[in-house]
């Protein structure tokens, strides 16, 4: 399957990438998890269209990108597009660096496509944060740099240290968790030629949504699940691309057909403006 993107002056992304928190393990490598079987998730993955991979150094401490870089090991490094994320606590110019030879070496690869800071660090200045990014850029050790949960503010202090356009902002976003919508962000990176990425697309996990009844309405008419149609109303919108989690082949198979087909637009307004924010989408 060709997967769509979306583009910025700068920056192309799938409409869908895989997302891989908690793939081998949580916060430290889970010595019991089935590195095997997530491994040849990965590969049917990608086997099935998929090409944005989405990981940080901090998941599994780090096990996730060895689990990444055996599963892509086979492919060609062309076709893919490989994001991670440098954790706050590494901001410091030094360990920026430190961090992104780690990542490479741990995914087995020469270059990253995208590297983002995970979040904002309060103390750590981000000139001397950039400065290494800059650097990564002018090496071709990366090539292109973003961020991750910075609000339009902190975007707009930032972008006066780096020398390279910031390509993405990478956040918390659904039908649930409206938060970078109602302080501005949404609208600055779309402003801005940032791009959006999606995470947690589908919503959060948890007790029943009190929004249950307009997405099960909307499942009802479009014969789709709750997830599909809230994973459809995030990457619908401009500027905006998502990540899913999705080890298991029938999450696979369920969030690639959501890119086959479009809610209407009286059914997108509908939901943006009716679905309660701050609720759980639980199905
Ligand atoms: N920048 C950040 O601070 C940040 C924070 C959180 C996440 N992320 C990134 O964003 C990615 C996505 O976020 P996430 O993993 O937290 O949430 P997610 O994509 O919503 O995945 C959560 C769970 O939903 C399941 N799932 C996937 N598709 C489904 C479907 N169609 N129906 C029912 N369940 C489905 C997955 O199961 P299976 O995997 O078992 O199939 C997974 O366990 C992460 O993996 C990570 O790469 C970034």
């Amino acid at each position: 399957m060709i997967i769509s993107t979306k583009k910025t002056k700068v920056l192309e992304l799938p409409v869908l990438g895989l997302g891989t928190y908690r793939i081998g393990g949580d916060h430290e490598r889970d010595l019991h998890n089935d590195d095997d079987g997530q491994i040849q998730s990965i590969r049917k993955a990608l086997n099935a269209g998929i090409k944005h991979i989405d990981t940080a150094e901090s998941y599994a401490a780090g096990h996730a990108e060895m689990l990444i870089g055996k599963a892509i090991a086979d492919f060609d490094r062309k076709d893919l597009f490989i994001t991670t994320k440098v954790s706050r606590r590494h901001h410091h110019y030094k360990d920026v660096l430190e961090s992104a030879q780690a990542s490479l070496a741990r995914l087995g690869i020469p270059y990253l496509d995208l590297y983002l800071l995970h979040a904002p660090h309060p103390e750590i200045p981000f000139r001397e944060t950039f400065k290494a990014m800059n650097e990564l850029v002018e090496k071709g050790t990366v090539r292109f740099i973003g961020v991750s949960n910075f609000t339009a503010v902190q975007l707009e202090q930032a972008k006066q240290y780096s020398q390279y356009p910031i390509t993405c902002n990478q956040i918390h976003y659904s039908l649930s968790a409206r938060d970078y919508e109602r302080d501005g962000t949404l609208e600055y990176c779309r402003a801005n030629g940032i791009l959006v990425v999606a995470y947690r697309a589908m919503g959060d996990e948890g007790t029943p949504a009190v929004g249950w009844s307009l997405l099960e309405e909307m499942a009802k008419k479009y014969r789709k699940t709750a997830k599909q149609i809230a994973l459809r109303w995030v990457i619908q919108q401009p500027n905006v691309v998502g990540l899913a989690k999705m080890i298991q082949p029938q999450h696979l198979q369920e969030n690639l057909d959501a890119l086959t087909w479009e809610l209407a637009s009286e059914d997108m307004e509908r939901l943006t403006d009716d679905f309660p924010i701050g609720v759980t989408i639980n199905r």
